[in-house]
Order: C-alpha cells, then structure tokens, then sequence
C-alpha cells in the first residue's frame, strides 16, 4: 500500500471508489438521493478541479485506489486550513487506511502552516476524526442543513 499524490489519471477510479463509498457506507446516515447529488459533485472532473488548489493524496493498493483525502487552504486563508475528501473503500475500511490518511495530511505543508484546521464532515465519520482530536467548531454540535458537521482543531 502506498499514500501518493493524485494525477489527474486517477480521476475515472478515485470518482468511482468515492461513489461506492458513499453509497455503501454514507448512505446508513443519509438519504440515497442525497449521495447521488454527492457523488455528482465529486465526479472525475469536480476530482481534478478540486486537484488543482489543494494537496490531494490517494491510497493505492495491488495497483487500485483504495481511499482518498485532500487539505488545503480554507477560504484562501494561509494560517487556516481544511481536510477534505476523505473517503476509504468499505471493503477495506477498519484497517487503519484512513489513520495513514489523515497522518499523510497531518505532514503536509497547509497543516504545518495553519493554526486551526476545520473538517467539513459527514456523522459517519464524526468519530473518526474526534480520535485524531477534532472537535465540533465553538461548541456547536449540531449539523447543517445538507448534514454536514463543523469540526475543527487548533495546532
Ligand atoms: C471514516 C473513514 C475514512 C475511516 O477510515 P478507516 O480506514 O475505516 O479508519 P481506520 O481503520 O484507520 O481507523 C482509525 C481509528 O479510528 C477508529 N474509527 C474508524 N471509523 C470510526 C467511526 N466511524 N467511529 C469511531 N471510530 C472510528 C478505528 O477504530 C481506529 O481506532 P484505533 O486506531 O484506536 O484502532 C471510513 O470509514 C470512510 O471512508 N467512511 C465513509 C466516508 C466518509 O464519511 N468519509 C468522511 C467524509 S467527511
């Protein structure tokens, strides 16, 4: 197994894997419809845009993409960043992929540089990332209207 950078050729396999993803595992907390919309917007060319103004790793294993993540800058901040994207494949969930996955980011240059790093995240992964000590933004727990956790982490 091996954590590299995206190329713009992974976009078809990396698009596919999140897709699985998100309909394997994020649809237990969310609406089927509301993972298609998801997976639209994280299709191979939403992938390369995406690639293109953050760092974005895949985790490649036996020569198949396997998971994913990204960090960059949060609102064009330069002592603020964000994780996104993060997604393991559910058949290989739970073997510690997404830990590397996080760990991998957690070296990269707009993590080193940023005083609070923010997650934008879905309830399946709350937990997830609570164990590498992020927390709800200011307290507030609860999710936005698409769902979505606010966690944050200062360095
Ligand atoms: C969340 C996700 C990335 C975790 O990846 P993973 O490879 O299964 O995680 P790991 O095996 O590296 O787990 C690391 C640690 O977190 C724990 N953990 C993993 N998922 C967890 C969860 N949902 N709740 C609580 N703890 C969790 C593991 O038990 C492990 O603990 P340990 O180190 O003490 O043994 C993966 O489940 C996933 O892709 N989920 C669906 C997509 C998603 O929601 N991504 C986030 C988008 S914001």
């Amino acid at each position: 197994m091996q954590i590299r950078r995206f190329n713009n050729a992974d976009a078809a396999e990396t698009s596919a894997m999140i897709t699985e993803t998100l309909r394997i595992s994020n649809v237990k907390d969310y609406t089927p419809e509301l993972m298609e919309e998801c997976a639209k917007s994280l299709s191979p060319e939403k992938l390369t845009e995406r690639a293109g103004w953050m760092h974005f790793y895949v985790v490649e294993d036996g020569g198949s993409i396997i998971g994913c993540g990204g960090i960059g800058p949060y609102w064009g901040k330069e002592d603020e960043s964000s994780l996104f994207t993060i997604f393991v494949k559910p058949t290989e969930q739970g073997r510690g992929i997404g830990r590397s996955i996080i760990e991998t980011l957690e070296r990269d240059e707009f993590f080193l540089r940023a005083k609070r790093v923010e997650i934008p995240s879905s309830k399946t992964a709350v937990n997830f990332y609570k164990r590498f000590g992020y927390d709800h933004k200011k307290g507030f727990e609860e999710p936005d209207d698409e769902g979505i956790y606010r966690l944050e982490k200062f360095r």
